[in-house]
């Protein structure tokens, strides 16, 4: 379990539904890929567990190239194979009012990690930010989500399989730390 009281929402109790959710943003290089598809896959794991009232995400990117595109058609045609469908989300870019809107941020992989951690002015806002490989299943030989990106299909139905699983254990973090 890697969830603490310095995650959530500057110590206060969520167990009651009218505060806020708990909020994740999860990050990749383009957000047209990874992190779009780490955000759909984690908010069916959220409604699987009933628990919409409680936590909410968003996803971004580091870099501009693609603000305002819809997910690679290759990405949803992966999701679609997996049984899951886009909702709307379009791409934008990180900014740093996002570390005091997100109460957890989460990287796809090492580079996007060291790129969120260098716009970081604090001990708190970097203190947020966690690797999506802390919720990878012990089996997994990944260390980070793989950028499907200059690859073909079998890369994109890798990352839904390793993301649909890193998010159900994020929830269940997240469900068990608040
Ligand atoms: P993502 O994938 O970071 O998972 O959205 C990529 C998207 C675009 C590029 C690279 C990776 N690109 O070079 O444009």
């Amino acid at each position: 379990m890697y969830l603490n009281s310095r995650n959530s929402c500057g110590g206060q109790s969520e167990t009651d539904e009218n505060s806020h959710p708990f909020r994740v943003l999860f990050v990749c290089l383009g957000n047209i890929c990874r992190s779009p598809a780490a955000e759909i896959l984690f908010n069916a794991a959220v409604a699987k567990a009933g628990a919409q009232k409680r936590i909410a995400a968003d996803s971004c990117g580091t870099a501009s190239y693609h603000i305002g595109s819809k997910p690679d058609s290759r990405m949803l045609a992966a999701l679609q194979r997996a049984g899951y469908d886009w909702g709307g989300h379009r791409a934008r870019q990180f900014r740093r009012a996002d570390f005091e809107q997100f109460d957890l941020i989460v990287p796809q992989d090492e580079s996007n990690r060291e790129d969120i951690l260098r716009l970081a002015r604090t001990a708190e806002q970097k203190a947020k930010v966690i690797p999506m490989c802390r919720w990878f299943p012990a089996d997994a030989a990944d260390r980070e989500v793989p950028d499907p990106y200059y690859g073909g299909e079998a890369g994109f139905d890798h990352v839904v399989r390793l993301l649909e699983r890193a998010t159900e254990a994020l929830v269940q973090d997240i469900e068990q730390h608040r």
